[in-house]
């Protein structure tokens, strides 16, 4: 059955279309690398999944609903979680800190399950690998680590489809790594991950499906190998080849 689809999902914006016919059934606990040129609308297509955007025409059904026209906060609700680059996580606080502010905004019913907080906190930290930064201010992180950090607050709060843009963009390679090794745990916890990446072996490692966009409308798709070995990517990337 399938989790997300998305049927024929258009946006125009002042008469330019952004996004054209985009469909698309993703399993639960799937993860699909979504890549592309610049300006090809990946993160336009996150945005009209989160609910930031509303599309023109189209459907997207979550575990068969229909949600085209619910709002982002009612998304979040329902378990999309979006995650953005450092976004909420407050650099004066402390790690432990920052993940119980996390918890406390809960809604009630969330919170109740959690039990002790000062465990969940500690748990949290430990499955990011930050324990042995828990009392350090968020500041002192580097931007993978943050990174991290913003993922296990996406996770605590009872996401369960992740929207990553860009996750690796300016991390260490050690640090993708280990995003990489986070992105792995979450499927195996069942959750369904969305990742749009440029960088193209991470994609490879960790991707079950990779769907390719250009100008805004889906030219490819397959498995990572299938489209890593598709003469359009090159051609995409790097410009037609000339001795064909
Ligand atoms: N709010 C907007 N108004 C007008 N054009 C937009 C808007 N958002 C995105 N675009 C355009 O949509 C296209 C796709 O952008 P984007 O989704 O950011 O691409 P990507 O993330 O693949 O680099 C670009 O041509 C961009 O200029
Ligand atoms: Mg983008």
């Amino acid at each position: 059955m399938s989790f997300l689809s998305v049927q024929g999902l258009s946006l125009n914006i002042q008469g330019q279309s952004i996004l054209k016919n985009i469909s698309l059934d993703v399993s639960e606990g799937e993860i699909i690398g979504l890549i592309g040129p610049n300006g090809s609308g990946k993160t336009t297509f996150f945005n009209v999944l989160s609910g930031f955007l509303s599309p023109s025409s189209g459907v997207i059904r979550l575990r068969k609903n229909d949600i085209t026209r619910m709002s982002a906060t009612n998304r979040a609700r329902v378990g999309i979680g979006r995650v953005f680059q450092n976004f909420g996580i407050f650099r004066d606080m402390t790690l432990s800190e920052n993940v119980l502010v996390a918890l406390e905004s809960l809604p009630k019913e969330r919170r109740s399950v959690i039990g002790d907080l000062r465990k969940a906190v500690l748990s949290t930290l430990t499955m990011v690998g930050l324990q042995d930064h828990a009392d350090k201010k968020a500041s002192s992180l580097s931007g993978g680590q943050m990174r991290l950090l913003e993922i296990a607050r996406t996770l605590i709060s009872g996401k369960d489809l992740f929207l990553l843009d860009e996750p690796t963009a300016g991390v260490s390679p050690k640090m993708t790594g280990q995003i990489a090794s986070l992105i792995l745990e979450l499927k195996k916890k069942g959750k369904t991950v969305l990742i749009v990446e440029h960088d193209l072996p991470f994609i490879r490692k960790i991707c079950d499906r990779v769907i390719v966009l250009d100008v805004g409308e889906v030219v490819l798709q397959g498995s990572p190998e299938e489209v890593h070995g598709n003469r359009k990517l090159k051609e995409l990337y790097f410009g037609a080849d000339p001795t064909e």
